[in-house]
């Protein structure tokens, strides 16, 4: 299907529901996404362990293969055609032999494991020179000028093409994926924990390239990481998940300073601060929720400290309450301009809050009356 964009659009999800068939019914992985990337864009998927932010990177990515499934959904990609209005396909309806071309071309993925990806028995330059010869008709001396250019932007040197996989550190290994996946110019990158595996300086130093990588190429990259700290440094905006859909997503800097949802305003307060003088951070009450059996309303409601009736019943829509800003919570029920003043966005104070929360409260109960972890099993 062809379509036309506003030409700052590179991808629309609408709706998008990725579930799991399991022998205890369908687990709802991603369940009513929607969400749009714009060009040029590094969007930060956040979230905690669980929320479907793989689920989600794997359906836009047309990985979907059983016991997955595609429910129902759509994301439509604007791939750009000669640098003006983009032509969209829809990557959930598009044939696996059309989507095999549009990966890597134009849509290009870095896992959290470069093991996955990198055959132990060839050598870095068979591996990087099959994918350009694949998607591309460069000739060879092209193709090797655009692998020693990859590598070089990777900061690896020309030495490592002649090298096996065994022969690399973690971290070098993880350079050439990342090398690969620019091999191409794809218009959009979707980076997957990629350096989750590795040592925190190398993270740091591969980060810093990947967002220079970005800038030069021009290209828009979708981060996924449960690390908020990697996001506060690389994301230009970020999408918070929750249970399968998406709760919150605005600019970093709105996000960080000033969180909209209970739920972004918890994962903050859990970031660990290096000579702050917390030793204990305020975290998040309770365990998030089964996708076998989303809670009813709004699904953060049983972790909530500011749950109010209308939470358990209703599901808050996703609301645009300041320009570029997205929530769904009971707590932003209007548009920034028809609200009483800019002050209506702050939340209260989260550990004062927490403090107060009746999972917090039934905890310190049990606390209080000595039982043991054995005891409430
Ligand atoms: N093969 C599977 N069968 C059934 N359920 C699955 C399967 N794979 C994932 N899930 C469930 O789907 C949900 C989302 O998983 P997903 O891997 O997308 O989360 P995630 O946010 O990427 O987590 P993490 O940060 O740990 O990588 C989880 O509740 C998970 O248990
Ligand atoms: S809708 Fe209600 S329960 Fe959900 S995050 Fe907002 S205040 Fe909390
Ligand atoms: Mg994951």
């Amino acid at each position: 299907m062809n379509a036309q964009s506003n030409s700052k659009t590179l991808m629309e999800i609408k709706d998008l529901r990725v579930w799991y068939r399991t022998t205890r019914g369908n687990a709802q992985a991603v369940d009513g996404v929607d969400l749009t990337i714009q060009r040029n864009e590094i969007f930060g998927l956040a979230g905690e362990s669980g929320c479907g932010k793989s689920t989600l990177a794997k359906g836009i990515l047309g990985m979907v293969k059983l016991p997955a499934f595609v429910e129902s959904g759509e994301a439509n990609f604007y791939r750009s055609v000669s640098g003006s209005t983009a032509v969209a396909s829809d990557l959930i309806k598009l044939p696996a032999r059309d989507m095999r071309k549009m990966r890597w071309r134009h849509i290009a993925y870095v896992p959290q494991s470069a093991m996955n990806v990198l055959s132990p028995v060839a050598r870095v330059e068979k591996q990087l020179l099959d994918a350009i010869f694949e998607h591309t008709n460069m000739s060879k001396k092209e193709a090797r000028d655009r692998m020693f250019e990859c590598l070089d932007m990777v900061g690896l040197e020309p030495a490592v093409a002649r090298m096996y996989p065994h022969e690399l550190s973690g971290g070098m290994k993880q350079r050439v994926t990342i090398a690969a996946a620019i091999s191409l110019k794809p218009e959009l990158i979707i980076a997957d924990e990629p350096t989750t595996a590795l040592d925190v300086n190398v993270q740091q130093v591969i980060l810093q390239e990947l967002k220079e990588i970005a800038a030069d190429l021009g290209l828009t990259l979708i981060y996924v990481t449960h690390d908020m700290a990697v996001h506060a440094e690389l994301a230009d905006r970020m999408g918070i998940m929750y249970s399968g859909l998406m709760v919150e997503v605005a600019p970093v800097v709105e996000t960080f300073k000033e969180p909209l949802h209970p739920y972004t305003q918890g994962l903050i307060s859990s970031i660990p601060m290096i000579g702050g003088g917390r030793e204990r951070m305020t975290g998040i009450p309770g365990n998030a929720p089964s996708p076998l059996a989303w809670p009813a309303g709004c699904r953060f409601h049983p972790r909530c400290p500011y749950v109010m009736e209308v939470c358990r019943e209703k599901v808050p829509p996703m609301i645009e309450v300041a320009p570029n800003r997205l929530v769904a919570c009971h707590l932003h029920p209007t548009p920034l301009s028809e609200s009483a003043s800019p002050a209506d966005l702050s939340l209260p104070d989260w550990e004062e809050a927490v403090s107060q929360a009746p999972v917090v409260q039934a905890i310190q109960d049990i606390k209080e009356g000595g039982e043991t972890a054995e005891e409430l099993s």
